[in-house]
């Protein structure tokens, strides 16, 4: 079972290491926070079957001998929020000694991410921790804690009812099992699509969602949530499977894919993405923090058509000389390029790391909306 949140990392790994941690006390941490766009697949577990979730939380807690378990959900989800209170104190009884209690997020992105969402708990400013130390080890309260997303868990009670080997015969190479595809943005059949992993890209788009609800051809499918690559249809043929989507440079994430037709802008998609990087970052790590910033007035530069006087960094006395003249069109992709690389690789979590994703994508795919020669691809 690989966890569905978005990082798809072995949940068994993780339960194993809070199990062999140190010391009475652990936790576990169900993360509800579901904040990527298009997706809605934790909301429904948990207004329409929450006693899955509790199930998979008390399984959990039994294997690693957790004694208390939170669940961190968003302040939007008010009916998941209704309904998972009635339901944890009808099954106190049931899960006793274990623990469940029910806290409610304030509506920060980063709140989703793992060490952020443990500051959160806590009280504390829902900055990124830097890891190590891992959660599993010192977590919340600086305690052995298993974080995992509402899917992962609501999944083990099925897990253990039908059999390992039955779970792990459904789904291709190491994405195994099922995953609730959510289909939103311009799609003709929107919705929650439960199926096992392997089903290509075109296959989730066209022939379970209809194409688009605009009736125009497609353009782009943002797949992963926001930080998620813009993939064209001369992609449609990748597999919906973890490991062909990262060779791709693309993420399935928590299994949101978001549909545009021929009228979407691909440079404003990136803007979006860059924008809603700098509003939600947490502040902690330089590239993040600055390069969002610089990333949108880069493509509002480029937007522009380039050729714009140097910004106020660059008119500072020291820099004058090398950077103080308009840059060419070319020069602030090249600028761009050269930031997103530096998000990428020296950001402290994947939200400065994969800002990068779907910005180099729509520039990749879709140059003529940059003002550059369309890409063969896009011109076919
Ligand atoms: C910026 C950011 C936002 C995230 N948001 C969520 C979220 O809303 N829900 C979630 O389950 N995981 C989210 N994650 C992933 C968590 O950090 C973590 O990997 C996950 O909760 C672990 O559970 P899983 O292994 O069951 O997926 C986010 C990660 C990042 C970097
Ligand atoms: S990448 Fe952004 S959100 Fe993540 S730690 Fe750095 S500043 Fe915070």
């Amino acid at each position: 079972m690989r966890g569905r949140g978005g990082a798809g990392f072995p949940a068994g790994i993780k339960w194993r290491t809070v199990a062999e941690a140190a010391g009475p006390v652990k936790y576990i941490v169900c993360n509800a926070d579901e904040g990527d766009s298009g997706t809605f697949a934790d909301r429904m577990v948990m207004e329409g079957d929450p006693f899955a979730l509790i199930e998979g939380m008390a399984i959990a807690a039994f294997a690693v001998g957790a004694q208390k378990g939170f669940i961190y959900v968003r302040s939007e989800y008010p009916d998941a929020i209704a309904k998972l209170d009635v339901a944890i104190r009808l099954a106190a009884e049931d899960i006793a000694p274990f623990r469940i209690e029910l806290r409610v997020g304030a509506g920060a992105y980063i709140c989703g991410e793992e060490t952020s969402l443990l500051n959160s708990l806590e009280g504390k400013r829902g900055e990124v921790r830097a890891k190590p130390p891992l959660p599993a080890l010192q977590g919340l309260f600086g305690k052995p804690t298993v974080v995992n997303n509402v899917l992962t868990l609501a999944a083990v009670p099925h897990i253990l009812a039908d059999g390992a080997e039955g779970y792990a015969a459904l789904g291709t190479g190491r994405s195994r099992g099922t995953m609730p595809i959510q289909l939103a943005g311009n799609i003709k059949h929107g919705g929650l699509f439960e199926t096992a992993f392997g089903l290509t890209l075109g296959e989730i788009v066209n022939d379970i969602g209809g194409g688009t609800a605009s009736g125009r051809p497609v353009k782009a499918v943002q797949v992963g949530g926001p930080l998620g690559a813009y993939l064209p249809p001369s992609m449609f043929h990748l597999p919906f499977d973890y490991e062909a989507f990262a060779a791709a440079d693309a993420l399935i994430g928590h299994a949101g894919v978001v549909v545009f037709d021929d009228t979407a802008d691909m440079l404003a998609q990136a803007r979006f993405s860059m924008a809603f990087t700098a509003a939600e970052s947490c502040g902690k790590c330089t590239p993040c923090r600055i390069g969002a910033v610089r990333g949108v007035e880069l493509i509002d530069r480029i937007a522009a058509g380039g050729g714009r006087a140097a910004g106020p960094l660059e008119r500072l006395p020291q820099m004058r000389n090398v950077n103080a003249r308009p840059r060419s069109l070319e020069e602030e992709i090249g600028l761009l390029t050269d930031l997103c690389e530096t998000m990428k690789f020296g950001s402290l979590c994947a939200l400065g790391g994969f800002a990068p994703y779907p910005v180099m994508s729509a520039l990749c795919h879709w140059p003529q909306d940059f003002g550059l020669a369309p890409a063969v691809e896009a011109a076919q």
